[in-house]
């Protein structure tokens, strides 16, 4: 690793995940190289806990070293936020007063090439953010059907070369199967005109943050896990959920207001419209340009909806 992950939106999502220091517990999610983790801790003060997820082993032991100044208030735990509920019962503290989503890849899978997440280095294809599950770029490419290629680049990459990327893969595949990031490169280059390829960014990169998408079925995740935070969080407790494209804030979007649209209310939203970095943080990290943040908070559940007819959840 050459540097670690430089945190996105950092001081926003901390002030709306921890309004006061104090006797607190946050949960992250996607604890990637500990940035927003550490100074999560650092605004909660000496009584604050932490536990930290990540579905990528090699990033839990990286914050794992980072935190490691902050001893036993701090719990680390290998396991996809789309089961959060479970494994923050299996390894929460009692009580969780914030839930931070900060999406996607960090700068450590990106700088890897052997992990196969960049079009501009030669490596194997894979993509996998956990590196111990079966589906990976490879296996996409080379067995699924080219409607479910095609599908997978449209939707997720909202390409509009899509249908034709996808024919050039099959015919490649065809050939001989595809093993390296250069391969499918090569194949999204033939497929794309040469006009429509001059200008704006490399022809492949929608291809690769599809493929990512899909092999880490990220949208689900996301789908999955926010109700999920919403049941763990104590009343008053905050949900924050940094989002880098449209796909991920439109799911963030819905469900924190449909939350918050319910007949029995379970959350508040903070953000009206999504927080953006300032210039002078994307002139810094040009990967800040995308980040958008939503908050809310965990409204208390009203005494009626906690009888046997109120259908309210009170967790
Ligand atoms: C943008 S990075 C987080 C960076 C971190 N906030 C920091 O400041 O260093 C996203 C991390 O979330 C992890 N991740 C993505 N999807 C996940 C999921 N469904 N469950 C658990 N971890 C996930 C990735 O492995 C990656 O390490």
């Amino acid at each position: 690793v050459r540097e670690f992950h430089v945190p996105v939106l950092q001081a926003q999502a901390v002030a709306y995940a921890v309004p006061e220091p104090g006797e607190r517990v946050c949960v992250d999610c996607t604890l990637g190289a500990g940035g927003h983790a550490e100074a999560l801790l650092r605004a909660m003060g000496p009584a604050g806990r932490l536990l930290g997820i990540d579905r990528d082993p090699e990033a839990l032991r990286l914050a794992g070293e980072r935190l490691a100044e902050f001893g036993d208030r701090v719990r680390l735990v290998h396991g996809n936020f789309e089961d959060l509920g479970e494994l923050v019962a299996q390894n929460g503290w009692g009580r969780t007063d914030a839930v931070v989503y900060d999406f996607g890849v960090s700068s450590m899978h990106l700088d890897r090439p052997e992990r196969g997440f960049s079009y501009q280095h030669d490596a194997p294809l894979d993509m996998r953010m956990d590196t111990t599950q079966q589906v990976s770029a490879r296996s996409i490419v080379n067995e699924y059907s080219e409607r479910e290629i095609s599908r997978i680049i449209w939707t997720y990459g909202e390409d509009r070369w899509a249908a034709r990327i996808a024919k050039f893969i099959v015919a490649a595949r065809q050939r001989a199967p595809l093993e390296t990031t250069d391969q499918l490169v090569e194949a999204i280059l033939a497929a794309i005109p040469q006009a429509a390829r001059r200008g704006g960014p490399h022809p492949a990169r929608r291809t690769f943050q599809a493929l990512r998408i899909a092999v880490n079925r990220e949208l689900e995740a996301i789908e999955t896990s926010l109700p999920q935070a919403v049941d763990v969080l104590a009343p008053g407790g905050r949900l924050v959920a940094l989002s880098y494209h449209s796909l991920e804030d439109r799911i963030v979007k819905r469900a924190l207001r449909a939350e918050a649209g319910a007949e029995s209310p379970r959350l508040r939203i903070l953000t009206k419209k999504p927080v953006r970095p300032e210039d002078e943080e994307v002139a810094r990290n040009p990967r800040a340009s995308a980040g958008r943040l939503r908050a809310a908070e965990r409204l208390a559940a009203r005494p009626e909806s906690t009888g046997p007819f109120g259908g309210g959840s009170a967790a």
